[in-house]
């Protein structure tokens, strides 16, 4: 089937308990909606509509789908609902929070936190300025709390790139549009392309897809960070595995940043995945490392001082916050949606 562009449910459309404001983006696999509950709370919702399978033309709400393409539509339709489920049962503040999971006009739906600010690859895109070291470091540092977290459910992304990591207006990031349903789909149907991004999926998603594990989404951390040094995705890796033409960040960037990050980027990117870093914690720890080693510019006695013991203590601070927010937050967070939902269902009853 040729790839088409579907329509989105229009303004004011009421999707249970929700109202369509507006279409956010239309991907290949989805349409992100911004929308209210009935509180006139915001949500993010992202509706399963893989276009080269279903064709929603102008004016309607439940997509077209073609006989021969019901399996594999069914089959995704599945993956996207049990990803939610796995996803929704994640309370972490570098993972986009899901709130509610529902079927409706022949599809699913997904109802997340709606986040304010921008994706990364805008930030590479148009604030180049704020990218410095520090920036790197404490932004993948943080984006690593949120993966650990995804890991230790049993899950792996499989899609990290600039695009879906969401910078919040205060620069906090979050991983959005997890991957594995898509995972899941190519496995079993072949009628569902591949949907990995050149440049940032690392090889074993080309070849040996049973070596994938947390050192793959750390290939495709690898290539992000290398992405916000160069403004643009590296070589993808099945073309690399033919001929490396990737320069190496150490080489590339020796002196504007330290070494040490400069290695720990290319230790990301090694084609081996026994030669990466085998998890987020030990990624974690290398972007933590003190770095006052480096470079060997003098600084001066303070200057050495809040290098080498109070700058590295940012990114620890960072963690901490984040896994502070997290466990207490989180509960709050649940603490409060269960007396909303006892309210509701109070006045429902009356
Ligand atoms: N929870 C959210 N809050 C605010 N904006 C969001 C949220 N989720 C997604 N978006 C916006 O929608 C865009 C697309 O989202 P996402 O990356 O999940 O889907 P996609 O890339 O279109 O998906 P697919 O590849 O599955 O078709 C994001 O870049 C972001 O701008
Ligand atoms: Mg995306």
């Amino acid at each position: 089937m040729v790839k088409q562009a579907n329509y989105p449910l229009p303004a004011g459309f009421r999707l249970g308990e929700y109202r369509i404001e507006r279409q956010i983006s239309l991907g290949g696999f989805s349409i992100v909606y911004l929308a209210t509950d009935e509180s006139g709370q915001f949500a993010a919702i992202k509706e399963y509509l893989p276009n080269s399978l279903a064709l929603r033309r102008e004016g309607q709400v439940c997509p077209d789908i073609p006989e021969e393409h019901l399996p594999a539509f069914r089959y995704g339709m599945k993956c996207f609902f049990e990803e939610g489920r796995a996803l929704a049962g994640l309370s972490h503040p570098n993972v986009i929070r899901v709130l509610n999971f529902f079927r409706a006009n022949d599809t699913v739906y997904m109802v997340m936190e709606y986040e304010r600010g921008r994706t990364l690859q805008e930030v590479i895109r148009n604030e180049r300025a704020v990218i410095t070291e520090n920036f790197i470091r404490n932004i993948f540092t943080r984006l690593l709390n949120g993966l650990r977290e995804v890991h230790a459910n049993k899950l792996l992304h499989l899609d990290i790139k600039p695009s879906n990591v969401y910078m919040r207006n205060d620069f906090s990031p979050v991983l959005i549009d997890f991957g594995a349903a898509r995972q899941a789909m190519q496995n079993g149907i072949p009628m569902l392309k591949p949907m990995y991004t050149p440049g940032f999926a690392p090889p074993e998603h080309y070849g040996h897809r049973d070596l994938l594990g947390p050192w793959s989404d750390i290939y495709s951390i690898g290539a992000t960070m290398y992405a916000c040094l160069s403004g643009a995705a590296p070589q993808a890796a099945d073309q690399r595995a033919e001929k490396d033409k990737l320069i190496p960040a150490a080489r590339r960037w020796s002196g504007k940043y330290s070494d040490h990050l400069l290695e720990t980027i290319d230790c990301c990117l090694r084609l081996q995945h026994l030669d990466r870093p085998q998890s987020a914690f030990a990624l974690q720890k290398a972007l933590t490392a003190d770095v006052s080693q480096d470079g060997g510019r003098r600084r001066g006695l303070l200057g050495e001082f809040v290098h080498r013991k109070i700058m590295p203590k940012r990114y620890e601070f960072g963690m901490w916050l984040d896994e502070f927010t997290s466990t207490r937050m989180g509960r709050l967070r649940q603490g409060i949606a269960t007396f909303r939902h006892r309210i509701k269902n109070r006045k429902t009853k009356k």
